[in-house]
């Protein structure tokens, strides 16, 4: 937990200044419904909106899987960043500067070094460096730092010449090279060695970042040489990897990405998106090419809703990331054959994710050998919207192919060829698709083969493959549903997590109360950590003299599933005007003293010592009747009511 100092209040600027509906929705799609905005859930498979995200509370919520905080809490999860991490993105992003930096002057990594430098803010140090294990964060600052090592380069004098050359011939605007922050790796075994050695900062760690590679004798050498670098960046824009293309044509390979590492997973990475992301949005779909060079040509001509992976087909891990934002993408192919090859892994993600799939060939309107190329020439716009409006849906563009195939068959090639086509979507996963899908893509099937759809259901469902076959392609990390009830068996008085609901809710009620139900709901009352720690923090802010609503509470809260824990809470509490959450809050008080007076009882009657028990009884009847005297009939009712 942060202490309330001036760390708070740069949380609390930033927090007001980033508007969390924005941030948000630059991740997912989110439609207005009421005084809320809804979309699709991305801390969970989800396939109808249940994320909700509420403007006035400044919170996200999921009624589904339960996933839910602040704008900090998102961003945490959503990038996987720590707390400073999530914060000091959101600063920058609103030109806020923060009173205290890291501390640290770069991404040096040095086990543990963390938590002394930040003092008293130091949050969640377990998830900072361990020994020799460089964080999410510290790779990124080297990607950084080699991003604009390499941006220098591509600008100097010398050391520049050829790759600017190159950029120009090829006909990369200054404003593209601007826009993807393109660079050139210098023509030598320790140009960036040299740098990160006199910038003072850790080889180590831009060895785990894939950009140095150590020597067997000892020291290090750079990774990329002589060659056009293309940072790829996630959705928000940290560079996580580089993209390299030879600037000698007598190198190998071509084309050479950082190795994958906990920053970068290349099958699930995709090039542009960050450049992208707004247009995807605006027009609901994807343009996926094949290579950088493509994307860069496309955004050059305008055609700004295109990315590329990177040299893998599409994975279910781009699905995941693209059905957030848009309903459709276009997998645009140089040539038939790549489309052919990416065509059975596309039917794959199809049948997992709720988005439809196009597939375009370039070779069917040009002889250009990829979009780069084409739209390089005169006209090559209009014949590049031709093939993006000639695309054919994923199901047809496979089933044209076998229609092909059994055209002329005789009937064992048919029944082959039928039987050859089951295997393969029960194996790419069809009995995944959602029953709509599954009924859609056999109806299909019998046109084409001119066999009973029945039949083929039969078929299918003889061919479904045991569950242990099945892959499992998402990532299976706990949900923080499962952090919150993880901590063992305990458990937390219901009534009391209701009561504090009220609270987190109206935070003004927490003046009126008692120094005896203050102590009723202090942390210790509570069984589960996450439960104490709202607790805790709500106490804290009291203290600080501020009213411990919800959006205080998240502000004093650092564990994004404590966080999440706090909203589910809070969005539980039904009462919504003052007076009724006044009159609950009293009602679930009372509840608890009751629940402890009889667990009281229960304990002593053990011992034979009643009488106790009875005084404590009699003591909380009589406590009882003297609220209601004061709080008038609307407490009165809701006691009633509820048996008392
Ligand atoms: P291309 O060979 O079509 O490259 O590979 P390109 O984009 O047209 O490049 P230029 O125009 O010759 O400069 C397409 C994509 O396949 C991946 C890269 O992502 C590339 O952008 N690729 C290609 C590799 O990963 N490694 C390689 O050796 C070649
Ligand atoms: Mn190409």
């Amino acid at each position: 937990m942060k202490p309330t100092g001036s760390a708070i209040s740069d949380v609390e600027r930033v927090r007001d200044a980033a508007d969390i509906v924005r941030i948000v929705g630059e991740h997912l799609t989110l439609k207005a419904k009421g005084r809320e905005y809804v979309g699709l859930c991305p801390f969970h498979d989800d396939h109808k909106p249940s994320m909700c995200v509420v403007p006035h509370k400044q919170i996200f919520h999921c009624f589904v899987c339960g996933a839910g905080g602040d704008v900090f809490s998102f961003i945490e999860r959503y990038h996987r960043m720590e707390f400073r991490e999530a914060l000091e993105y959101l600063a920058e992003r609103c030109n806020i500067t923060l009173t205290r930096r890291g501390g640290h002057g770069g991404p040096a990594l040095r086990a543990g070094s963390e938590a002394g430098e930040h003092g008293s803010e130091s949050h969640a140090t377990e998830s900072h460096a361990t020994e020799g294990r460089a964080t999410r964060g510290q790779l990124a600052e080297a990607n950084a730092l080699a991003a604009s090592f390499f941006r220098a380069i591509l600008n100097h004098e010398d050391h520049g010449k050829i790759a600017r050359e190159i950029i120009e011939r090829r006909g990369i605007s200054p404003e593209m090279v601007e826009r993807f922050t393109l660079g050139a790796a210098p023509d030598r075994w320790d140009g960036l060695a040299m740098k990160v050695d006199a910038l003072g900062q850790d080889r180590e760690l831009f060895a785990a970042a894939g950009l140095l590679k150590a020597r067997e004798t000892g020291g290090h050498f750079d990774f990329f040489r002589n060659r056009l670098m293309f940072p790829i960046r996630d959705q928000i824009g940290r560079v996580i990897a580089f993209g390299a293309r030879i600037i000698d044509e007598e190198d190998t390979p071509k084309y050479l990405n950082s190795p994958d590492s906990p920053l970068f997973n290349k099958s699930a990475a995709i090039f542009g998106l960050h450049q992208a992301v707004q247009a995807i949005q605006r027009e609901r779909t994807a343009i996926i090419t094949e290579g950088y060079t493509d994307v860069i040509a496309c955004h050059q001509a305008g055609i700004e809703h295109t990315v590329a992976t990177l040299g893998t087909a599409l994975t279910p891990g781009h699905a995941t990331i693209l059905r957030r934002l848009c309903d459709t993408v276009v997998l645009l192919f140089d040539g038939d054959a790549a489309g052919l090859m990416a065509a059975d892994r596309a039917v794959e993600v199809f049948f997992h994710e709720t988005i439809d799939v196009r597939i375009a060939t370039l070779d069917r309107y040009t002889d250009a050998k990829d979009p780069d190329e084409l739209l390089k020439r005169e006209g090559g716009r209009e014949v590049f919207d031709r093939a993006i409006a000639g695309s054919v849906e994923l199901l047809d563009f496979r089933f044209a192919r076998l229609r092909e195939k059994l055209a002329g068959a005789g009937l064992s090639a048919l029944e082959r060829a039928t039987t050859e086509e089951i295997r393969n979507l029960a194996r790419l996963g069809f009995h995944k698709a959602t029953p709509i899908r599954r009924q859609l893509i056999l109806r299909r099937l019998a046109e084409i083969t001119g066999l009973k759809e029945s039949l083929l259901a039969d078929q299918m469902r003889q061919a479904k493959p045991p569950p242990s076959q099945y892959i499992e392609h998402e990532e299976s990390r706990p949900s923080d549903k499962d952090l919150v009830m993880s901590s063992g068996s305990a458990t937390d008085p219901q009534r009391l997590v209701e009561a504090l609901g009220c609270i987190l809710t109206d935070g003004s009620l927490w003046i009126a109360l008692t120094e005896e139900e203050r102590d009723l709901l202090s942390p210790e009352s509570f069984g589960t950590p996450a439960a104490r720690a709202i607790a805790g923090a709500v106490r804290e802010v009291a203290h600080a003299g501020k009213q411990p609503v919800l959006r205080a509470v998240l502000d004093t809260l650092e564990d994004a599933a404590v966080k999440a824990q706090a909203v589910a809470i809070q969005t539980n509490t039904e009462q919504t005007t003052e007076e009724r959450l006044a009159a609950s809050l009293a009602d679930c008080l009372m509840q608890e003293r009751r629940r402890l007076a009889e667990q009281k009882l229960t304990n002593t009657q053990a011992q034979d010592s009643e009488s106790d028990a009875d005084a404590d009884f009699a003591s909380l009847l009589d406590r009882q009747r003297k609220q209601i005297e004061e709080f008038g009939p609307d407490r009165r009712k809701i006691a009633r009511a509820s048996g008392h």
